[in-house]
């Protein structure tokens, strides 16, 4: 039955490729449910791809991005594939269409992604049931920790109110908290990224939720570099366990080829590789141990993510390369790592954390 359906799934990519990309979105969710290319059990990883962060085990550094399985419908199977964790959201409060459609555009000559989605997602009430399910049904928990990425409806938002309120209804079920502040298609999302704003809405989540599972605030890659310092300031004294770097930009490279170079919203893949590693090293270093950190934004090789770790990153995300290759891309990545650790000579992928930092004189990691 597994080889029947890893046999229908491995000639079906190219042709999802060159469906719209969100009807493709959709077949892999829904064959992602079916089981469909899913092994029975999660592979087991090498023991030197394993690390901890936020007072959790994983076995692999590897996290598959929010918004891929905006409403958690897929969790069980994404862990199956090998995913080290797995993001589902970002979820609202009410349930929302997001933009009119085409929303989602791939730049194939650029290796990147272009999207407006808007946050398109079936609400709180119908995510929980899900992570609720999760766990009853099998009695067993996924395999790998799971965090649920939160934001805030278009119309009729409260922030100081929503959040507090979302991570009420998510902290039975998830490992680990995400407060999405950056996604560039909900107006005046990223205005919470204000250092001022920030405090006030930790502190409105302090306020209500003396215990909560690790919180990280996944910020923006267009934040200015005097932006950074006071962000960290405010989520660290905040009382926030990390930071996710990062959300897709606004920025268009001049180096961009694809016809769709100029469609509105945010741009993923690997044109935000610089930007996001850049950003990530930089938060490292005046986070200063402080927070740990996730790397996002253009990964799509092991070399990739041995730079992310060198610059500070505690643990990674995918999701363009991931659109783009399919399942094949979790054991490439795997295999691309360990060998680059084997030609270092480097046990354990989690003794590179931070080098970078310590070879230009940052003492403190
Ligand atoms: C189609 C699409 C939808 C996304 N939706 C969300 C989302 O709902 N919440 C979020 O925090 N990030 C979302 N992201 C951003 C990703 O989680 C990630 O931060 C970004 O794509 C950079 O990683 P990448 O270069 O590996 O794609 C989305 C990205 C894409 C391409």
């Amino acid at each position: 039955m597994k080889d029947l359906s890893d046999r229908l799934l491995a000639p079906a990519l190219p042709l999802l490729r060159r469906l719209d990309p969100e009807r493709a979105h959709g077949l892999a969710i829904d064959a992602l449910l079916l089981g469909a290319g899913v092994p029975p059990s999660r592979p087991k990883d090498d023991p030197a791809l394993a690390t901890r962060a936020f007072g959790m085990r994983f076995s692999n550094p590897i996290g598959i991005a929010a918004g891929f399985d905006k409403d958690a419908r897929v969790v069980r199977p994404l862990a199956q594939l090998g995913f080290g964790f797995v993001e589902a959201g970002t979820v609202t409060p009410r349930p929302q269409q997001g933009n009119p459609r085409p929303r989602l555009f791939r730049l194939t000559e650029d290796r990147a992604v272009i999207n407006r989605m808007g946050f398109n997602n079936q609400g709180i009430d119908r995510f929980t049931v899900r992570l609720a399910r999760l766990y009853r049904d099998r009695g067993t928990r996924p395999g790998a920790p799971v965090g649920a990425n939160l934001g805030i409806n278009k119309i009729g938002a409260a922030p100081e109110l929503d959040y507090p309120e979302l991570i009420a209804r998510v902290k039975p079920y998830v490992d680990y908290i995400v407060l999405n502040l950056s996604s560039p298609n909900t107006p005046g999302l990223r205005a919470l990224q204000d250092s001022e704003r920030l405090a006030e809405l930790l502190a409105a989540i302090n306020a209500r939720h003396a215990t909560r599972p690790p919180l990280l605030i996944k910020l923006a890659p267009d934040l200015a570099d005097e932006q950074l310092a006071p962000v960290i300031e405010a989520a660290a004294q905040g009382g926030a366990n990390g930071l996710i770097i990062s959300n897709t930009t606004l920025a268009r490279p001049a180096t961009l080829r694809s016809p769709h170079a100029g469609e509105t919203g945010g741009l993923s893949g690997r044109p935000l590789k610089a930007r996001a590693t850049e950003m990530l090293r930089e938060a490292a270093r005046l986070a200063n141990g402080r927070l740990g950190l996730v790397g996002c934004g253009g990964i799509e090789t092991g070399a990739d993510i041995v730079e992310r770790v060198r610059a500070g990153a505690d643990l990674v995300q995918v999701y363009s390369a991931f659109a783009y290759e399919g399942p094949a891309l979790l054991a490439r990545l795997k295999r691309e790592t360990l060998t680059i650790l084997r030609e270092l000579g480097v046990e354990s992928l989690s003794d590179l954390k931070g080098a970078d930092l310590k070879n230009n004189g940052g003492e403190s990691r």
